[in-house]
């Protein structure tokens, strides 16, 4: 079986411990393996956790692996910019602390659902497999356009208009079905010299395409900017990033709450994995994680 290794553990368990509220409910915004909650439940035994996930693959295992708390987690599918309805609907009016640990897990990298460029897998790329829009839907019928502008805003991808444009071309004879198939269509577009650097040439074309399907950026900005208001005074948000337009748009979240003396912020900088994690899952090396305390 897959594992997944929860990132920045140690730091999410004593950011926890600044908590200064009676209130008992901690918000696992993005459950996935169950791996940070776990953790949070055997360290806080007054804890509740209500855990949140899209994906009902990740709920399933949570359950079961959290099986011996079940009487100290709620599990919820939604997405999470709809935070405060889960809460409303569960009659919790604030809560003590809010994790967020944005992005994909290993789980739904090894599933086959063509996240990954590595594996020859059917364009895909749902978190909810129960949503209509997929990969295959953005790669074959969005416009040369559209593509572009997803390309350029959520992959930063210098070549986006190329891409785009041979995309276009290329589905024209025949539709784009696979992962690998997209990933060579990216890396011949990129000149000759710029074909072996640091990450492939389809990473940056892979993120645009999966932030476009699981509408992640305005999830982000949504879900985080209700949080702060979901908190009891003394109360813990914490969200971890893994790339530059996550990491964005909670600095810009934090410093608007601020302004309004909503939050202290407790994070000058954003704290980054320890080289010993780093080299035990180099994944990680990525992540970025900013707390904020509810004053
Ligand atoms: C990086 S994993 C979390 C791993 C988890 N912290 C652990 O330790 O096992 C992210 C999870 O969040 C879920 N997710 C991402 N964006 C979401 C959203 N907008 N709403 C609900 N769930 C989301 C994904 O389906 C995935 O299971």
């Amino acid at each position: 079986m897959v594992s997944h290794y929860s990132v920045l553990k140690n730091e999410v368990l004593n950011f926890f411990e600044k908590i200064e509220t009676n209130n008992k409910y901690i918000v696992d915004a993005t459950l996935g393996g169950g791996g940070h909650s776990k953790a949070i439940l055997e360290k806080f035994p007054d804890i509740k956790i209500i855990g949140i996930d899209k994906d009902d693959f990740a709920l399933n295992y949570a359950k079961e692996r959290l099986k011996d708390f079940k009487d100290r987690i709620i599990f919820v599918k939604s997405p999470f910019k709809n935070i405060d309805d889960v809460l409303k609907e569960l009659k919790i009016e604030k809560v003590a602390g809010i994790l967020f640990d944005f992005g994909v897990s290993n789980f739904q990298l090894k599933l086959s659902r063509g996240f990954s460029f590595q594996r020859e897998e059917a364009l895909d790329m749902r978190m909810d497999t129960s949503q209509d829009l997929d990969a295959y839907y953005v790669v074959n019928y969005y416009q040369e356009w559209q593509l572009e502008k997803i390309l350029r805003e959520y992959g930063e991808e210098k070549f986006a208009k190329k891409i785009a444009k041979e995309i276009i071309k290329r589905r024209q004879q025949k539709k784009i079905e696979t992962t690998k198939e997209l990933a060579e269509i990216v890396y011949n577009i990129y000149p000759p010299k710029l074909r072996h650097g640091r990450i492939h040439p389809a990473t940056r074309t892979f993120q645009a395409i999966r932030i476009e399907v699981n509408n992640e950026l305005e999830e982000i900005e949504v879900g985080v900017k209700k949080s702060i208001d979901l908190l009891d005074r003394g109360g813990i948000l914490q969200a971890i990033s893994f790339h530059s337009l996550e990491d964005r748009i909670v600095k810009i979240i934090f410093k608007e709450a601020k302004k309004l003396k909503k939050i202290e912020v407790l994070t000058k900088k954003p704290i980054t994995p320890s080289k010993e994690e780093i080299n035990e899952n180099p994944p990680s090396r990525s992540a970025k994680l900013r707390v904020a305390k509810r004053i």
